[in-house]
């Protein structure tokens, strides 16, 4: 089922005009007695009104709505670690860095301060981490530095989505970011659905088979392999590698989004679609939200695919979709590549063991989520509440399947009656489905608060009537 509203579903022009009076703000607006202009929300973007637009909002401002609920709605990292001095420590220390590379003292200062490159100043950086941290090797011609995953996706589907026929696959259940970044872009999303395993590659030709059979064009799939959001799966090796054999078949662009990958445990972590990828079929979406800090809002796009122009020249696809870039965003904060620069220095470009404390605190997290879940409800009283939940080795996320409804107005009943907040599993799913499962992101409780939110969230399970 196809997710994104038709044009043919938007209120015609006639319809908004009716209401309105062309002149100061437009044909879309409207005049109120008083004079004041007052827009009516069907003369915006179909998308503005859209659910799936506001699903990332809801996620980060329920914890805000209800301050007394422990809260497992969002995945929020972790943030004991923080210290304000970290952040001129980490600036300084890329001044540094620059200044022993010999780089003149005006040119640093104009570095922070100026306007920069489109695609940033640390690339040569983040490319140093990939090679170490993922065995993904590229030039810093193939990095873009964004404004988080989220930029990187906008710019990414952007450059690929063409024209209204062409689709993008997409993992269900799955972050709302894609969702909600395809929907701004009216780029069409067909759902493929996910098992235990996460996606199985031959779902995936099947779907792009069924959309190639309707008239259109499959051109990208997106999903995390390592520990998904929502649901925590980590595509197996063989899967990995039969994956990349079906984009090569159907001709499809991968779009592997990595924020959780370096949180597995000692000897688990599984190679990246991208490291695996000799063909140039994957493109690479990272985030620093995880890995260094959420505020910095920064991530990455990489892109080596070899691009030629009408005039003959060829640059990569990441230099290419700068243009995209630039009007997203003009380029992202020196300040905040500064700092994620000095922390990729610091640690000698690599992360992954500088994160290894950090994997401890979430592996913790995950263990007493895990123990507390099964402690209230014991293999004899699973099938009386109809519970069951999935165990993955890592990630922030796990989900629990209930015998009743879990949409966001039993969300708000529990966060206000029991004091505990979770996230409908119906919200990651792409054309309906997880009405029965909640997500849980314990990433952000610490242990005692787990145990008690669990204790709550028992309470209520127990006593919301299967139905
Ligand atoms: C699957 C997934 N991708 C990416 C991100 C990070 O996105 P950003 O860098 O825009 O904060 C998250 C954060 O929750 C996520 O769960």
């Amino acid at each position: 089922m196809s997710t994104t509203t038709s044009p043919a579903s938007k209120p015609a022009a006639g319809q908004v005009r009716a209401a309105t009076t062309p002149g100061a703000a437009g044909a879309s607006s409207a005049t109120t007695a008083g004079g004041r202009v007052a827009l009516r929300q069907e003369a915006l973007h179909a998308a503005i009104a859209d659910p799936a637009m506001d699903s990332m909002r809801i996620l980060s401002e329920t914890a805000m709505r209800f301050p007394d609920a422990l809260s497992f709605s969002s995945g929020a990292p972790y943030d004991g670690n923080h210290d304000l001095a970290d952040l001129s420590f980490h600036i300084d220390r890329y001044v540094k860095h620059l200044q022993e590379r010999g780089v003149p003292q005006h040119r640093i200062t104009r570095t922070l301060f100026q306007y920069g490159p489109v695609n940033g100043f640390i690339q040569d950086d983040v490319a140093q981490m990939l090679r170490q941290d993922e065995n993904i090797d590229v030039p810093a011609e193939a990095v873009m530095i964004t404004h988080g995953f989220q930029e990187a996706t906008l710019v990414a589907l952007r450059g690929l989505f063409a024209g209204p026929d062409d689709v993008l696959l997409s993992v269900s259940p799955a972050y709302v970011g894609i969702r909600g970044a395809a929907r701004m872009l009216d780029i069409p999303v067909e759902p493929v659905g996910e098992g235990p395993d996460g996606l199985d590659p031959e779902a995936v030709a099947a779907a792009a088979r069924a959309v190639r059979a309707g008239g259109r064009r499959p051109v990208a799939l997106y999903l995390v392999p390592d520990f998904s959001n929502p649901s925590g799966t980590v595509l197996p090796l063989e899967a990995r590698r039969r994956l990349l054999e079906v984009a090569a078949e159907e001709h499809l662009v991968v779009l592997e989004d990595n924020p959780y990958g370096l949180f597995a445990r000692d000897g688990e972590a599984m190679p990246t679609l991208k490291s695996l990828d000799t063909a140039g079929r994957v493109i690479y979406l990272g985030s620093f939200a995880k890995s260094a800090f959420p505020g910095a809002r920064l991530g990455y796009l990489v892109a080596d695919q070899p691009v030629t122009g009408a005039d003959g020249t060829t640059r990569t696809l990441a230099q290419e979709l700068s243009r995209a870039k630039a009007m997203f965003s003009v380029g992202s904060s020196s300040l905040s590549q500064a700092v994620v620069g000095g922390i990729l220095v610091e640690n000698g470009h690599t992360l992954r063991p500088a994160t290894r404390d950090l994997a401890a605190v979430y592996l913790e997290r995950l263990q007493v989520t895990l123990d507390s879940l099964a402690e209230h409800f014991p293999p004899e009283r699973h099938a009386e509440h109809q519970v069951r939940w999935n165990t993955p080795r890592g990630g922030f996320f796990l989900t629990v399947d209930v015998g009743f409804e879990a949409g966001m107005a039993e969300m708000e009943r529990c966060a206000r009656d029991y004091g505990v907040s979770w996230a409908p599993m119906s919200m990651f799913h792409i054309g309906g489905g997880g009405e029965r499962q909640i997500r849980l992101g314990f990433s952000n409780l610490a242990p005692e608060a787990i145990r008690e939110g669990i204790a709550r969230l028992a309470r209520f399970i127990s006593e919301s009537p299967l139905a």
